[in-house]
């Protein structure tokens, strides 16, 4: 046996699991019991050196009268350890059959020391269009439902979040009415304080990144579960004014078949990458959902997605590879 299969079968037989040497987007994501990670619609905080992923549990076999809330940690963005369903929550406001939790994304409030949730709490037929928030003292919950509301009295179906340099929590929305908000939270985070901007454009999937000294957001045009051509613009403050938006990927791609979730940035000792988090959604099977995550190209108000192929990252030096197929 070869030196390199003998460590990968020790590695298996003593782990019980691989460890993930690579992001392979698209790909099935083991986590860290070879499970395909459920983390749908998601987002990600990082607490000291953990990196905490929240999103929608949709593992086959759940129980149709809840909806869950999963929760991931690692330390090097590749492999994932299953925290624990930390939602798992029963109609919270008599919407009936069918109703909608969507795109959960954490905050971590230093003033309060509590863990918020955000999510899109909905009708089955999307007609509620709130936001709720669920709290915990934890990172990996449980968390409690407070109560839901529409932002600055808007409808609100899809959320991003955006924690910028200086820790200030913001919340991106789409309001079907008027388009792409970007809103402050409240210094507790239970309340959405001040909008920054509106984007007079329908996107969903809002996702934004500080880079460089520019703002580069990233929508999804309305189209369900099906994807799209996602498109980006840069602003020099959150106030705006927003560029024109342009494909962030050849357009025929459709995003390479996914649609935004959220950007991460991952500052290190050597170098930044700002990682394009996405979903590869089947309506059908929602379970074997994909994810699409890669690096970034972006600066100097560019930004663009690159064929999707495995690479790998160092969060400690910042730097991520192609891996030479
Ligand atoms: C997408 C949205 C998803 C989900 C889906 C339902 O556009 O991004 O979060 O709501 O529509 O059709």
């Amino acid at each position: 046996m070869k030196y390199s299969l003998l460590v990968a079968f020790l590695i298996v037989s003593l782990t019980g699991f691989a460890q993930n040497k690579v992001i392979n987007p698209g790909a099935v994501w083991p986590d860290d019991k070879g499970n395909h990670i459920q983390a749908h619609g998601g987002g990600i905080i990082k607490i000291k050196d953990t990196y905490y992923w929240y999103g929608e549990e949709r593992a086959k076999g759940l129980d149709p009268n809840y909806r869950y809330v999963s929760c991931y940690s690692s330390t090097d963005l590749m492999n994932w350890k299953f925290r624990g369903d930390v939602v798992k929550m029963s109609d919270p406001e008599n919407l009936g059959e069918g109703w909608i939790l969507e795109r959960p994304k954490v905050y971590y409030n230093k003033p309060t020391k509590k863990y918020v949730m955000y999510f899109h709490l909905d009708t089955k037929n999307y007609q509620y269009a709130r936001v709720g928030i669920a709290v915990s003292d934890k990172p990996d919950g449980n968390y409690t439902f407070v109560k839901s509301f529409r932002p600055l009295g808007h409808q609100s179906r899809d959320i991003g979040q955006f924690i910028d340099d200086d820790g200030t929590a913001y919340l991106v929305f789409e309001d079907r009415e008027l388009g792409f908000h970007i809103v402050k939270l409240a210094n507790d985070y239970l309340s959405v304080e001040k909008e920054m901007s509106l984007v007079r454009m329908p996107l969903e999937g809002g996702a934004i990144v500080h880079y460089k000294g520019l703002y580069y957001s990233i929508g999804s045009a309305l189209t369900g579960w099906d994807p799209n051509p996602n498109k980006y613009a840069t602003a020099k403050s959150l106030e705006g004014p927003w560029s024109e938006f342009k494909d962030i990927a050849p357009p025929d791609t459709k995003t390479y078949h996914s649609q935004s979730t959220m950007m991460l940035k991952v500052v290190g000792t050597k170098s930044t990458t700002v990682i394009f988090m996405a979903d590869q959604w089947k309506p059908d099977a929602q379970w074997d959902s994909r994810y699409l995550w890669m690096p970034l190209e972006i600066g100097d108000g560019k930004l663009w997605l690159n064929q999707p192929k495995p690479w790998s990252i160092d969060v400690k030096t910042g730097e991520h590879k192609f891996i030479k197929q």
